[in-house]
Formats: C-alpha cells, structure tokens, sequence
C-alpha cells in the first residue's frame, strides 16, 4: 500500500517527498502573577529519500535471548511459517511492534499501516548478524533461550545452524561474575585493536551481503555503569586518548558503539548502562553519525509511563510506586548481581519524574513519590517475567487510592518488536532532512546525532544536552 498527499503541501519527485509543515509551539515567560504566552510558528520543510536501502543489523548479544528471538521472527515472518500449538496453528506475525502492527487514521474509516505512512524497510529484507561473548550458533543458542515453541525451533534450525556470532569485546569488570560460564568468544588485543577489528566486522558484513547500510544495536548483558572521569571520557577528544591508552573504565559498549561510529553506522542502545559517556555523545556529533537509547521500554515501565502520566495530569497524587519483578532468564540472573542491577534500577526509576515536576499543585518543589523497583532471579520462570506494581495516591481530604496491577508476561516477545521498530525507525530518521521554508535546498540538514524521537521506545530517552524530548531536535 502506497500513501500519497494531494496537497499543495507536499512534493513528489523521483528521489524526495518533500512536506511543508508549520510547527507551531508556545514560550511562555513569567512575570510576576503573569505568565505571558506567545505564539511561535516555524516553516519548516521535511525532505525524505525515498530510496529503501538495503539494510543490514548487527546485534551486539546476538546469541542471547532478544537476539535468537529477533532473527527467528524476521526468518518466521519472511518465510510466512506456521506451527501447531494448543489452540491451533499459529502464524509469524509482529504483533507489538508500532512500525508493523499499529494503523494510522487517514480519513473517515481509512486507516493505513503505520509503516505505510513514508516508505520503509521491509523487515524481510534485513539482513543479521552480530557479535557474542558465547559463541554458540543461533540454533542452540535458540533453543538456550526458550523463548520459541519447539516446533517452530524445528523449522528454523537449517537457517541458524548457520549462524554463528562473531567474537566480541569483553570485560568481566563490567557485566555479572555469574556469566564467566557463557565466555568463549572473546576478542583479545588491545581496545584500539578490538575497536579495529569490530570495524573490520562492519566491513566484512557489509560487502558478503551487499547491503548498503548498517546499524549496530546492542541487546547484550547490562552492564555496570562506568564512571565519567575528567580526562578519560568526558570529552571525544579524552576518550580517544583514553582508548590507545587502553583506559580500563571504557566499557565494551562504548568501545562497540565507537567502532559503529567511526564506521558512520546508527548506534542504538537496548540496554540500560550509560553507554553515552559525555565523550562518546561528542564523538557522535563531531561525525554526525546518529545514536539512540536507552533500555528497550517493553513492558512494566510502559505501563508506569502512561498510567502516572495519567493520574498526575487528572490531578491524583501518586505517593509511592512499588515495583516487583522475578525473570529466571539469562538477563534476570545477570541483574541479580548488585551493580548491574543498579543500572537497571536507575532507568526503572527516572520514569516518573518528568510528570511529578510537571504538577506544581500535587508536589512541593523537589518532591517526589517513594518509588522502590525490586528485580529478583527465579529460574523456573524462564523468559516469562512477572511485574507486580503497586501504586497508592492521595486523593481529595487525605482519601487513599491503591492500584495493583499484575502483569506476566515473555519477556523477549515484548521486546523483539521493540528492537524491529528501533532498527526500521532509525533507519528512516537517517533518510529525513529539514530545512526552514526561505531557505535554499543546499540548506537542508539531517535530524540531531542524538535520535531523540526513538526514546518513545526507550525507558531512559536519551537526549541532547538535557532538552526535553521532542520530534523537532534540528540543527537549525
Ligand atoms: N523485555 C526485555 O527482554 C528487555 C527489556 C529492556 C531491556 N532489555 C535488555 O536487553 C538485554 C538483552 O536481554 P536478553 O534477555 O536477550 O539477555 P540475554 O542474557 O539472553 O542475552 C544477552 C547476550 O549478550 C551476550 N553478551 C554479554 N556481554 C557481551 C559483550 N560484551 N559482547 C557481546 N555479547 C555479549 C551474552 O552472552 C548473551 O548471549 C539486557 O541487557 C536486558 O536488560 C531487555
């Protein structure tokens, strides 16, 4: 299905879609009881390539749970398989995924997918590979997880037996001690020349199966966070020396998320840890090169977003959050180490406070609601991860109001669609220009390196320089 705009508004050439679009916003200036408001209107045209890409995904974990899971269901999908279950014979789809499953309202009872709206890549046509400290093909690694029903495991096994992650950066400093066991793919070398042969990687990847763009996401372990040190990564120019000084704060995914950059290839972070040291997000932009993060937002603090967004703008005070979650799978047994439970603890966390500073009637300034996550390892479990949230407002005259909800749910089949939208998102953001409508078609620029607008798909959006998060982060 193909969308086209009859508007004097919008342009259709063989190469560009271009849209004129008046992007209208308020600033507001206060002046003693007085808030005064004024109206802003910027002209803006948006350009997009219409030209689909070739594109190729490199997973950093791609031996692991979310990494089996996302190449089975792009094989399952391109191959239109089906498999018996209880209940009947269930087909591939991308249920949860906004790009493949959600529609858009064009008209009075027209509403077309939203992958439909500008031209997309088609998951069918990714190409995967990737990196993994283990090196188990993506068969085993398949049936490891235990994500996927045997059957369908059965059908795929010919095409991932094939399959076998490359060797990737490690640090047993910066992931848990619980999975030293996992370890036998590992590069060696220097981090420059790790960093070098992660680059090599792209570059092989990128001709064997000739497509023209990469992306790099990583859907490995969390890590730790690293500390910001002056002079080692608060600066792209410190990082730079830091890493042929061979710096032992410079996480393996920073030292991925570098070789993506100096390869010019989007860099998306599923993870929580704090990937985007000052020095990377600098690198970044010194190269123009996009990245985006952080922590895949799957599930429970999907939920939290929208309910307290809800019931602080419907003027309910919440006064504590109390967040359980047990998972017994290789994730949960990882997060059940303190510090890398600490990284997911801190981007569980921040979700909320957003909303609360937004209600000055509600929340004194600097208060905030109790808000406890608690992650607890429990094998039996599996991929089929329990959050259990308790909410308790204030209501009127010092009334309480306490939600519970329970949510069980599979992990991995919450978040693979998340990583497809991520990854066909991206790849369309980079095809995206802007320009102010007086000015000439040389002025056209690419959107910020920092992908802000992917954070709707993150629990800890990732944005420039602590702007709010918001579509039109331009450079003009
Ligand atoms: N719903 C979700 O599944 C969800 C939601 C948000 C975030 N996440 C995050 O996504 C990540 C992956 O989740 P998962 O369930 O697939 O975990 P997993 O443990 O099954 O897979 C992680 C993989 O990463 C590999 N790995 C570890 N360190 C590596 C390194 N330095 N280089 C390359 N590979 C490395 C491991 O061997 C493993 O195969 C986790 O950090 C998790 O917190 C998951």
């Amino acid at each position: 299905m193909e969308l086209v705009v009859n508007s004097p508004n919008v342009k259709y050439t063989d190469q560009f879609i271009e849209a004129k679009y008046d992007y209208q916003y308020t600033k507001g200036v206060e002046n003693g009881k007085t808030v005064v408001v004024n109206n802003i209107t910027e002209k803006l045209v948006f350009r997009t390539d219409r030209k689909i890409p070739k594109l190729g995904v490199m997973l950093v974990g791609w031996g692991g749970n979310n990494g089996t899971t996302f190449t089975a269901a792009v094989l399952a999908n391109k191959m239109g398989l089906s498999w018996p279950v209880k209940k009947g014979i269930q087909k591939a789809n991308w249920f949860g995924s906004v790009t493949q499953a959600s529609t858009v309202r064009i008209s009075d009872g027209i509403f077309i997918p939203l992958a439909h709206l500008l031209p997309t890549v088609n998951p069918n046509d990714i190409a995967i590979d990737g990196w993994d400290i283990s090196g188990m093909n993506l068969a085993e690694a398949t049936e490891r997880a235990q994500v996927l029903e045997p059957s369908l495991q059965q059908q795929l096994k010919p095409y991932l037996i094939n399959m076998k992650p490359r060797a990737a950066i490690f640090n047993q400093g910066f992931i848990a001690e619980n999975q030293k066991s996992r370890v036998d793919n590992a590069l060696s070398g220097t981090k420059l020349e790790q960093i070098e042969q992660i680059m090599k990687d792209i570059d092989d990847f990128k001709s064997s199966s000739k497509v023209d763009k990469v992306i790099v996401l990583w859907t490995a372990n969390t890590e730790r966070f690293s500390s910001v040190l002056e002079g080692v990564n608060d600066t792209a120019e410190h990082l730079k020396r830091a890493i042929k000084k061979n710096h032992e704060e410079i996480s393996p995914s920073t030292l991925f998320a570098y070789a993506a950059i100096s390869k010019g290839c989007t860099y998306i972070n599923g993870s929580p840890q704090n990937t985007f040291v000052p020095g990377l997000i600098e690198y970044a932009e010194q190269n123009n090169v996009f990245i985006a993060g952080d922590d895949f937002k799957s599930g429970q603090t999907k939920i939290k977003s929208l309910l307290v967004d809800f019931m602080v703008s419907a003027g309910i005070k919440p006064v504590s959050i109390v967040s359980y979650n047990h998972l017994g799978n290789n994730d949960g047994r990882n997060l059940s180490a303190p510090e890398q439970f600490r990284s997911k603890e801190i981007s569980k966390s921040n979700v909320v406070d957003d909303m609360v500073e937004s209600n000055g009637i509600l929340y004194k300034p600097g208060e905030k609601p109790d808000h406890i996550v608690v992650i607890k390892y429990v094998p039996y479990v599996g991929d089929s991860k329990r959050a259990m949230d308790e909410y308790t407002s204030e209501i009127m005259m010092g009334g309480l109001n306490t939600i519970v909800i329970h949510n069980t749910c599979e992990d991995s089949l919450l978040a693979t669609p998340i990583i497809l939208d991520l990854i066909i998102l991206g790849e369309l953001f980079s095809r995206i220009q802007i320009k102010r409508q007086e000015w000439s078609d040389d002025q056209f620029t690419g959107l910020h390196p920092v992908l802000s607008v992917l954070s709707y798909l993150c629990k800890a959006p990732l944005v420039p320089n602590g702007t709010p998060v918001d579509f039109l982060q331009i450079q003009i």
